[in-house]
């Protein structure tokens, strides 16, 4: 048995256009995720996320390179491996005429389950993703974020051993997504591994294990959202209102983040009480608050963007 779920070992994808220019959207992507994992592929828009998982689940070629799932390879074992995964592919949209509760049964008949199973994984999914009220309406009377909803039923029912998922939770309220995480822990206890892309990084430090960030179609960053932040400078941020000018008196204190209204200064606990000390002397308004993954990303990306200009 492979110890991993999906391996990828310098994955390219050049999008050849008819009328067009080429499109490197993956210029050699190489990264693992181990089985009973949870990964986060975070990047800009255009990084490459999806087309990445396209590839991974045997929907797109690769112009070179390989991935291989369950130690079987995506382009010559393509049947094998869809048979072990399951796909909430962007922007998707359940079938219009079919109502949750019948796509997520349909699916799952579809996929090879017997009556029984598919019925009980039916509504244990349902039950999941709080689709009750609505399980026997059309889908196209749904509200988007119900519709979403039910793509992610019919993807958790299915309890592949590995599960793609590009953005799950747009268009979620904050109980749904809270609703989805939940769904994806209990999966991976179960022995399910799960792929993810999200542009809610808070979504992906309360899911993820691990997390590569993609950039131009090359891993920019693999690694832990609390490694990350480690990497910016520190685990705490000290907004100074209106503080731009002052940037100098903070610089030694850790890396700054300036934005219009504030002044943030990314620093220790050991140095917390020095740039209080400063900020009150000055009679300054500070807020003190936990790093963001969302912070460390733009520092992060932040900085690969401005190496590249
Ligand atoms: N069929 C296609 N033909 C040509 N170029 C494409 C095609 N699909 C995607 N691209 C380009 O490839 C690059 C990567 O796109 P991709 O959809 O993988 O990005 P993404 O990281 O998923 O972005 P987002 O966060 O916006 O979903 C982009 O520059 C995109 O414009
Ligand atoms: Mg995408």
């Amino acid at each position: 048995m492979t110890p991993e779920a999906l391996v990828a070992e310098s994955v390219r994808k050049i999008y050849r256009q008819r009328n067009g220019p080429t499109v490197d959207a993956l210029v050699g992507v190489s990264l693992r995720v181990a089985r009973g994992e949870r990964v986060a592929l975070l990047g800009r828009n255009g990084a490459g996320k999806t087309t990445f998982l396209k590839i991974a689940s045997t929907l797109l070629t690769p112009t070179s390179g390989t991935v291989s799932v369950f130690g079987h390879e995506v382009q010559t074992e393509a049947d094998i491996v869809r048979s072990t995964i399951a796909v909430v592919p962007q922007e998707g949209k359940p079938f219009f005429h079919l109502t949750p509760r019948e796509q997520v049964y349909t699916y799952l008949r579809a996929r090879g389950f017997d009556r029984s199973t598919a019925k009980s994984r039916t509504e244990e999914a349902l039950g999941q993703m709080e689709l009750g009220e609505v399980a026997d309406r059309l889908n196209i009377t749904l509200s988007g974020g119900q519709r979403q909803r039910t793509m992610v039923a019919t993807v958790i029912a299915t309890e592949a051993p590995l599960l793609f998922l590009d953005e799950p939770t747009i268009g979620m309220d904050p109980f749904a997504r809270r609703g989805v995480w939940e769904s994806m822990r209990r999966l991976t206890r179960k022995g399910s591994t799960i792929l993810l892309t999200t542009h809610y990084l808070d979504e992906a430090e309360a899911l993820s294990e691990r997390l590569y960030i993609i950039e131009r179609g090359r891993v920019l960053v693999d690694g832990t959202a609390a490694g990350l932040k480690e990497e910016v400078g520190g685990t705490l941020r000290v907004s100074i209102r209106g503080g731009q000018e002052l940037a100098e008196t903070f610089a030694s204190f850790g890396s700054l983040v300036r934005e219009p209204e504030a002044l943030h200064i990314i620093t220790t606990p050991e140095r917390l009480v020095e740039v209080m000390g400063v900020a009150i002397r000055m009679r300054l308004t500070a807020t003190i608050g936990p790093v963001t993954l969302e912070e460390a990303f733009l520092k992060v990306v932040g900085r690969s963007i401005d190496a590249e200009n």
